[in-house]
């Protein structure tokens, strides 16, 4: 029983970290649990959405009534995340997306060279996943609503803002990860939410409560968000 606000959304979600290949048996990666991601599905569809979840290597149970997509690197998430975004009519980033990648991922593993002290990686920049579906958005005339996610040691607000900002999101979920006991791994997370609310920049300040709590409000918000902003 209870509400269903979400009944007959779409919401696309990326979540977990990547994994970049250096060769055959090594990658490089971060330490992205996935579960402020998949809180996020299972909140949204127990609101009534339907949900697309799409995870980086991660080790958890997809939520009950979820369609999941599992990728390794960030090309293979942008691709199903332009793949599904289209026709969503909300998109949350909340994966770890490895910034750089190798240059290329050696065809066969790297041997240890015998004298010689060190090994020069070269690395690329990866798409930046939620900037290209927020640009996306804005040729398709205003669908889907774009929620971004920033992981700060210091500064939260005006690094928050800056990435609002520069990334065109329509809403930002802001976490301190300096803070013991929350965030990365963590069960708990405390955030600050900024959004663009029409005539000026909103705001709100959640407290540590369990990811499900915070996945809850969360999409409350972006919900009200969507409802609240004009049709195009
Ligand atoms: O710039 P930064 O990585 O801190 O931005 C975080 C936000 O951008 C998150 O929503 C994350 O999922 C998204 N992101 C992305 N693709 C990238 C890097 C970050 O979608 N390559």
């Amino acid at each position: 029983a209870g509400e269903m606000p979400a009944r007959g959304l779409h919401v696309v979600i990326t979540a977990g970290p990547t994994r970049e290949p250096l060769d055959p048996v090594r990658y490089l990666s971060n330490h992205s649990s996935g579960k402020m991601g998949f809180a996020l599905a299972a909140a949204a569809a127990e609101l009534g959405a339907r949900v697309s979840l799409i995870s980086g290597p991660v080790n958890l149970p997809t939520p009950a009534g979820v369609e999941r997509t599992d990728v390794e690197t960030a090309r293979q998430m942008h691709e199903a995340s332009r793949r599904l975004a289209t026709e969503c009519d909300l998109f949350i980033g909340c994966a770890a997306v490895a910034d750089y990648r190798a240059a290329t991922a050696a065809e066969h593993k790297i041997k240890k060279r015998e004298g010689e002290e060190g090994l020069t990686l070269k690395l690329v920049k990866n798409p930046d996943i939620i900037a290209d579906i927020a640009r996306l958005r804005d040729s398709a005339g205003g669908r889907p609503l774009v929620v971004g996610f920033a992981a700060e040691t210091r500064e939260l607000e005006a690094y928050a803002r800056d990435k609002l900002e520069r990334k065109r999101l329509d809403m930002i979920v802001a976490n301190d990860v300096s803070t013991a006991g929350l965030g990365f791994g963590a069960d708990d997370n405390a955030a600050l939410l900024l959004w663009r609310d029409g005539e000026g920049e909103g705001g709100a300040s959640l407290p540590p409560q369990p990811k499900s709590e915070l996945a809850r409000a969360v999409i409350e918000r972006a919900l009200g968000c969507l409802t609240s902003r004009p049709v195009h």
